[in-house]
Order: C-alpha cells, then sequence, then structure tokens
C-alpha cells in the first residue's frame, strides 16, 4: 500500500517554532511529529509514502531520509510550485499512487492520535467504498469538516460540510483517509480542496464510508492545541507502554516523559503532563508542569513553569514564572525573576521585562 502525507506550508500557526523548523519535524513526545504516522504507515503494511510540501524541503529530507532503512519505505517529496490545496497534491503525485491498485492512506500531518490503519484498511475493504473517511467526536466542530451519515445505511456518508457556520453534528473528519486509485482520477490538476470539491463528488456517488476511531485525537497545529495533544498522548502512553515515562521520586501526578540524556536536579518537582526533551537541564527546586521543553533548553533553579512550550536552546532564568501558553522560539532567554503570561517569542530574544498578557515578543 502507499501513503501520502499533506506536510504543507510554513506550519505558521505553530510559530514561533516553525521559524526555525519545519512543522513536521518539530517534536512531539520526543520525536518528531512525522515520525508517529510514518511508523504507523509503516506497521500496517505501506511501502511508499508522499511527503507533499510546498516549500524547498531540504532539512527535511536529510532528516528523513535516513528512516527509509529503519522502517522499510521508500520517502518521496512531491514539492509543488505552488500551494495545490489537500487534493492537488495527490494528482500531482500520481505516478506513485496509481503504481499498483492498492489503495492510498491520505494523513493531515498535524494530527494525532493512535494512528488504526490495519482495521482502517479492512473496513474500506469490507464496505467497498472509493474512500473511507477516519471519524472522531468533539465539542467544537465548527473549525473542522464534519460529517452527516446517511439515515438508512450505517456509515455511508450522506453530507460533508467542511468549518460549518450554523451547527450540523459533532462528529468530524479527523484528517486521515483511505481511498481507492480511482479517486485521484476525480481530482483535477489545479489547487484544489478534498474536503469542498472531492469529498462532495463522492458523497453523491455514495462511495464515502466513515470509521469511528477510537480514543484520543487533536489536532496539533497550534500551540494550544499541541500541549492538550501532548497530555493526551501521554495519557495513553501511560495505559500502553507506562515502562516509557518516568517514575523518578521527582515526578508528581504521572504522565512525565524524560530523554535520559537530560538532567533533573533530584529536587525539582515535574508533572503532571511534562515532555523533558534531550540534553534539557532543570534546576534546583524547579517546578514544571503541562509543558514541553525542547532538547538543549535550560530551566533555572527556582523556575515556575507552566503550560509552556520551551524551545530548542532556550533558558529560563532563576526565579522566572511562565504560564498561560507561553511559546519560547529557538535559543529565548527569560532573565531571572520575569513573569510571562501567554507570551510568544521569536528566536533569540531575551526578555528582562514582565510580560502578563497575550503577545507576540518580537
Ligand atoms: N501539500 C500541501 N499543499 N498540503 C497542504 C496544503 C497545500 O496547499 N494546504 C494544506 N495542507 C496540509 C496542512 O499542512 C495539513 O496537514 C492538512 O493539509 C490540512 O490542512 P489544515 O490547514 O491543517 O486544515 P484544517 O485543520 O483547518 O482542516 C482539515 O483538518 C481537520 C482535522 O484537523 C480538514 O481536513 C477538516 O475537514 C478536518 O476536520
Ligand atoms: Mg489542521
Amino acid at each position: 500500500m502507499k501513503g501520502l502525507i499533506l506536510v504543507g506550508g510554513y506550519g505558521t500557526r505553530l510559530r514561533p517554532l516553525t521559524l526555525t523548523v519545519p512543522k513536521p519535524l518539530v517534536e512531539f513526545g520526543n520525536r518528531p511529529m512525522i515520525l508517529h504516522q510514518i511508523e504507523a504507515l509503516a506497521a500496517a503494511g505501506v511501502t511508499d509514502i508522499v511527503l507533499a510540501v510546498n516549500y524547498r524541503p531540504e532539512v527535511m529530507v536529510s532528516t528523513l531520509k535516513k528512516y527509509e532503512d529503519v522502517y522499510g519505505v521508500t520517502i518521496t517529496f512531491s514539492v509543488e510550485d505552488e500551494p495545490l490545496g489537500t487534493a492537488g497534491p495527490l494528482k500531482l503525485a500520481e505516478k506513485v499512487l496509481k503504481k499498483d491498485d492498492t489503495p492510498i492512506f491520505v494523513l493531515n500531518s498535524d494530527v494525532i492520535c493512535e494512528y488504526p490503519f490495519k482495521e482502517l484498511a479492512a473496513f474500506h475493504k469490507y464496505h467497498k467504498a472509493e474512500a473511507t473517511i477516519v471519524a472522531t467526536k468533539v465539542d467544537e466542530p465548527s473549525k473542522y469538516g464534519v460529517i452527516v451519515h446517511d439515515p438508512y445505511t450505517p456509515n455511508l456518508i450522506d453530507r460533508f460540510v467542511e468549518k460549518p457556520v450554523e451547527f450540523v453534528g459533532n462528529r468530524i473528519n479527523a484528517g486521515l483517509y483511505i481511498l481507492n486509485p480511482s479517486v485521484i482520477d476525480l481530482i483535477e490538476m489545479r489547487p484544489t480542496s478534498i474536503e469542498k470539491e472531492t469529498f462532495p463528488i463522492l458523497v453523491e456517488k455514495k462511495q464515502l464510508y466513515s470509521f469511528d476511531l477510537e480514543g484520543y485525537w487533536m489536532d496539533v497545529g497550534q500551540p494550544k492545541d499541541f500541549l492538550s495533544g501532548t497530555c493526551l498522548y501521554l495519557t495513553a502512553l501511560t495505559k500502553k507502554s507506562p515502562e516509557k515515562l518516568c517514575s523518578e521520586p521527582f515526578v508528581t501526578g504521572g504522565n512525565v516523559l524524560i530523554d535520559p540524556s537530560a538532567k533533573i536536579h533530584p529536587s525539582a518537582l515535574i508533572g503532571p503532563n511534562v515532555v523533558i526533551g534531550p540534553n534539557v537541564v532543570v534546576g534546583e527546586g524547579a517546578r514544571i508542569q503541562r509543558s514541553v521543553l525542547l532538547a538543549n533548553s535550560q530551566v533555572k533553579d527556582h523556575a515556575w513553569v507552566k503550560s509552556t512550550i520551551v524551545g530548542w536552546n532556550s533558558r529560563i532564568g532563576k526565579w522566572a514564572r511562565t504560564e498561560g501558553c507561553t511559546v519560547l522560539g529557538d535559543d529565548v532567554e527569560i532573565k531571572n525573576e520575569i513573569y510571562v503570561n501567554g507570551a510568544k517569542v521569536l528566536p533569540h530574544k531575551s526578555i528582562s521585562a514582565n510580560v502578563e498578557h497575550e503577545s507576540i515578543i518580537m
């Protein structure tokens, strides 16, 4: 089987992290986001993976090529001259995707869950439809594509409404699909949306089914959701592979993932819901909760860090406090005793005055 991951553009909604690292390579649970998907596709028997991007992918190519051997897959980069939307990239990669008649997995690159690809393939085969969408339920469906079922045929989709203005239901498109190669024939070679243009054609043909996802799901393309998604991921990991999590005495409340190379002072208090990356240093008496500390960052003595993403190589000073979905880009410094609430701080900045309200610091 084959898979295409819609990687897209610069990931502007995840700035300032994506100012220095392409979104798919930003670490989620201490691994590049896209590796979770590549690994799951490979485990389901996918041999060819196309990454659809609309910028120069050099960094990604050099980072990801080495995983071809690890997972036994061929990774190709399909580069768009102009953004082709969510359907156009399938047409552009037609040669690879239609090389045989096995179905094609299509993934939005910003969604995390326990990708049920084997089950999805089996479901798809059983229903004999041209396409199957993975569905999940959310409380706020207006930011997503909403699925309405046919009242008489189980799992058959009767209506697909992208970003509905009025409430039509709360079962949404989880951004994961399986398509027969024939679906590519419905797509024209131009910027076009699978949600707005291709799905309606399939609905009309009664060829679009949905498969209900079990467990957690989150679109982690924005900082707030990145942190919420991290909590969900850690909770699932606690149930599935508790041995991967940290149980040192300085952990409180569980759900703490720490890279073995990190140095944590035994008097620090960490958790719940914290990810600490490689070579991170956490000082004496520091308190960290609901946060992600990316590689080579430092949290100095007695700092208090909550709901914060600390970018690579950044430093939080002694007695400093950060909270409110603060995101520090690469190489940011928060000086000693400073308070930061809800700031997005661009790379290489040094903060020496309190930031009390949501703001972007350039
Ligand atoms: N290659 C390429 N080219 N990829 C693109 C382009 C493009 O022009 N435009 C968007 N993408 C990628 C994005 O990077 C992302 O991985 C995916 O396509 C979906 O785009 P988003 O911009 O993240 O869309 P969304 O989150 O508002 O909505 C989509 O995802 C929801 C689930 O999170 C839709 O598919 C909704 O129906 C769905 O519910
Ligand atoms: Mg998205």
